[in-house]
């Protein structure tokens, strides 16, 4: 696949490329779950509006696991025990375009486990199978320092709750949204944070 450039991307534009994606890709497995890539994100969004959490949220959700489409490696690494750090690549793309918010907790989806399993004591036994599998590599549950350092983070609260429907949103046949659905609250918040 043809690496996209990002340098041609701008505010006019990101909620066409981030539709495409769904397009093309949305159809891939999610690292051994039971449902799609895009049947994830939409269900996480979902989730988010249906606790009536507001753009920022919703936004956050449904792009949580986009760095897994817009970075150079494939997400399959991850099964393969190589982190792909999809977090890091999907807040890249999306921070010239979207609010600290949305895009801190999508950087911080991955630590929000780590931190979550180092917290609360049930949190482990609700992953699904794939994300303990996963877990190890991408650092293990958080040390104290950890914890008390993640603890500081400004978003604290969003990157939890998009974490907990990260987690939630893997049912197989759940129905959804579209992504077109999402379209003009990803443009709403994308021109809220035009320079
Ligand atoms: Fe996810």
């Amino acid at each position: 696949m043809a690496t996209p450039d990002f340098t041609k991307l701008n505010a006019d534009n990101i909620v066409d490329f981030i539709g495409g994606i769904f397009l093309r890709r949305g159809a891939e497995s999610y690292l051994g779950e039971e449902v799609t890539m895009s049947q994830h994100m939409l269900q996480a969004a979902r989730l988010a509006e249906e606790a009536s959490s507001g753009d920022e949220l919703t936004a956050a959700a449904l792009l949580h696991d986009i760095g897994h489409y817009t970075n150079e490696f494939p997400e399959e690494l991850l099964e393969l025990g190589i982190n792909n750090s999809h977090e890091d690549a999907g807040a890249a793309v999306l921070a010239p375009f979207f609010s600290a918010a949305i895009t801190e907790a999508v950087r911080c989806h991955v630590d929000a486990k780590r931190y979550l399993c180092a917290t609360d004591k049930d949190y482990l036994g609700k992953l699904s199978i794939a994300s303990v599998k996963t877990l190890g590599l991408q650092g293990g549950p958080m040390n104290e320092d950890e914890v008390a350092e993640f603890r500081k983070h400004p978003h604290l609260d969003a990157i939890i709750k998009v974490r907990i429907w990260d987690d939630m949103g893997k049912v197989k046949d759940h129905t959804t949204q579209s992504f077109e659905h999402y379209a003009p609250m990803l443009q709403r918040s994308v021109d809220a944070c035009r320079l």
